[in-house]
């Protein structure tokens, strides 16, 4: 398994429109073939983190490396495009459309494989989102995010909504992107058992980051 350094944090602050600063100096690495887990209280900044890794805002202070290029360099549209995919707690997926048109939209090919290594039938993938379980539209969130193919994945409480048996299920296909495919994954959550899973645990406190045991 190749674990190559994909992401690095070099003294990386970030604060809103107050002072109080909600990541103070962070220091981090991301490699790929690895699972990460992010907690932290309500509030801590794990979202943040997130927009910050997935190029959606900038460090007030400090760098984010890509492969060894700073974000900036590389253009964060660039960067949004092929390096990072998102899931959501919510999924985000496009209501009106089937499964496969969602998964269409970041496709470079068929969608169709996508959608089935994730366990959704090809009957489920020609349905309206909509009539899908919330499993399974997360799975199609999922699907869509391996059909961007970036080396990247971010998941924001991505089991938030759905039941224990569920969770194990969505969090096992984050584990094979890891471990299979070789992406970076990394994954917020309020789930001991999710971290437990993680090759790492991070947790958030003060602005501060700290490896969890
Ligand atoms: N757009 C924003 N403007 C001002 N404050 C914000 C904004 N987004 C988040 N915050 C504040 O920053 C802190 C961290 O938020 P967030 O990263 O969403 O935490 P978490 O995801 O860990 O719950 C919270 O106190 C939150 O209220
Ligand atoms: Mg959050």
């Amino acid at each position: 398994m190749n674990n190559e350094k994909i992401l690095e944090l070099q003294n990386v602050s970030y604060w809103y429109n107050s002072s109080k600063r909600i990541l103070d100096n962070i220091n981090l690495n991301f490699c790929t073939g690895k699972i990460y887990a992010i907690t932290g209280a309500s509030g801590s900044g794990k979202t943040t983190l997130m927009s910050l890794l997935g190029g959606l805002d900038m460090p007030r202070e400090g760098s984010i490396l890509y492969r060894g290029s700073n974000i900036n360099k590389i253009g964060y549209e660039k960067y949004r495009k092929e390096c990072v995919s998102f899931v959501f707690q919510n999924y985000n997926l496009i209501n009106y459309m089937t499964s496969l048109e969602n998964v269409m939209l970041t496709a470079k090919s068929s969608p169709l494989p996508f959608l089935q290594e994730v366990g959704i039938s090809e009957d489920e993938a020609k349905r309206n989102v909509l009539k899908l379980s919330g499993g399974q539209q997360q799975r199609v969130a999922i699907a869509r995010a391996i059909a961007a193919e970036t080396p990247i994945i971010l998941a924001d409480e991505p089991t938030g909504n759905l039941d224990e048996k569920t969770s194990n299920e969505i969090v096992h296909l984050l584990c094979e992107q890891a471990h299979k495919k070789s992406k970076c994954v990394i994954v917020v959550t309020h789930s001991n058992s999710i971290a437990a899973t993680a090759d790492q645990t991070y947790e958030i406190i003060d602005g501060a980051i700290k490896s969890v045991e």
